[in-house]
């Protein structure tokens, strides 16, 4: 069986006031009164046998009634009561199917083309099935330092490289062999377990108690905390990589999400500002935005904040919320 395994248990504060740990980015139905989370089934339902969500407890409410609104249900549900990032949250979803089920994991909150999608797909679904851990490389476009790089030959993976600093992205970049790492896996279960178990063992036996004795706060608790990509896809030797020819992105913060609408205009709700002597500004609001002189701007409203920001600074956001949450 072929499983779309959803990773939904980020909060998104980057993307604050929009998105709050009560209805975070992925549930917010912005993109044709869709959400990304919405998005990511619906482009992956045909593709597979079952969906399953993994996210914090309480979140599931909302994933399961936008579910219901597409008029599907979830083949697995397992529920985080702590976030250890994305190593445990896979380890668990691979100990709760068939060694032999191939997950096909994908991030909730991208935005991506159907052009040249299932054919990205079908071949990576075939590289699992041939017992390897697929990534899908994006070529990138900037030294972007919240990704991860994939040195490539062909299909072949000679190194991966988590978040590195921006010199060594740039050195990436102007070499030509690298590309971004999608966030979306695909391989067999018992492949990646039998990997995990090698590479980080510790994040393996402490997910398998947990699986044992069943998830609670303290068993999951008990679970260190690290991203897939650390833990195995820095590590391993039996990564492939497919190119992605598909229209990818990460829709992480606000200049991205701006961008993102400002492209893509029959999709989302962004304008740009009115009035005399502006340039570069956008709004995400109903109302009508009136300006003079405005510069670089995003402005963001939501039912009690008017967020204005320059472009650019879309990082700090988290700052802000740490602040002001
Ligand atoms: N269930 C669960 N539990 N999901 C989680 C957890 C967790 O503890 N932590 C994160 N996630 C989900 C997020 O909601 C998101 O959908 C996905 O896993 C990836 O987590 P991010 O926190 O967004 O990772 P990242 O953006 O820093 O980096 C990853 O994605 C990049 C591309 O967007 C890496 O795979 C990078 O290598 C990659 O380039
Ligand atoms: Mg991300």
């Amino acid at each position: 069986r072929i499983i779309n395994a959803i990773l939904s248990g980020g909060f998104g504060t980057r993307l604050w006031p929009l998105s709050t740990p009560e209805k975070p980015k992925q549930f917010l139905q912005l993109f044709n009164r869709k959400s990304l989370f919405q998005h990511t089934v619906l482009r992956n339902s045909n593709l597979v046998d079952a969906t399953m969500i993994i996210t914090n407890e309480g979140h599931i409410t909302q994933a399961e009634g936008q579910m219901g609104e597409l008029g599907k249900e979830f083949g697995h549900v397992i529920l985080e009561p702590v976030a250890r990032n994305t190593a445990p949250a896979i380890a668990l979803a691979a100990l709760a199917v068939d060694e032999n089920d191939i997950l096909f994991v994908t991030p909730s909150d991208h935005m991506i083309g159907m052009f040249e999608y299932e054919r990205g797909v079908e071949r990576s679904l075939q590289l699992a099935k041939e017992g390897y851990l697929v990534t899908f490389g994006i070529k990138p476009k900037y030294p972007e330092t919240g990704f991860g790089y994939i040195e490539f030959e062909g299909e072949k993976v000679k190194s991966f490289r988590e978040k590195p600093d921006v010199v060594t992205a740039q050195e990436f970049l102007k070499k030509g062999n690298f590309y971004w790492n999608s966030g979306m896996f695909c391989f067999k279960a018992g492949v990646f377990l039998e990997e995990l178990k090698k590479l980080s063992p510790e994040i393996y036996q402490k997910s398998e108690e947990a699986h044992e004795a069943g998830i609670t706060k303290e068993t999951m608790a008990a679970i260190p905390e690290d991203s897939v990509d650390y833990a195995v896809f820095e590590r391993s030797d039996k990564i492939r990589t497919v190119a992605a020819d598909f229209e990818w992105t990460d829709l992480g913060n606000y200049d991205a999400l701006v961008d993102y609408f400002k492209n893509h205009d029959e999709i989302g709700p962004v304008k740009e500002v009115e009035g005399v002597g502006n340039s570069n500004t956008h709004v995400l609001t109903k109302k009508r935005v009136l300006g003079i002189g405005l510069e670089d701007l995003n402005v963001i409203e939501t039912n009690d904040t008017i967020l204005v920001l320059q472009k650019g600074n879309a990082q700090k956001v988290k700052e802000l919320y740490k602040q002001f949450k």
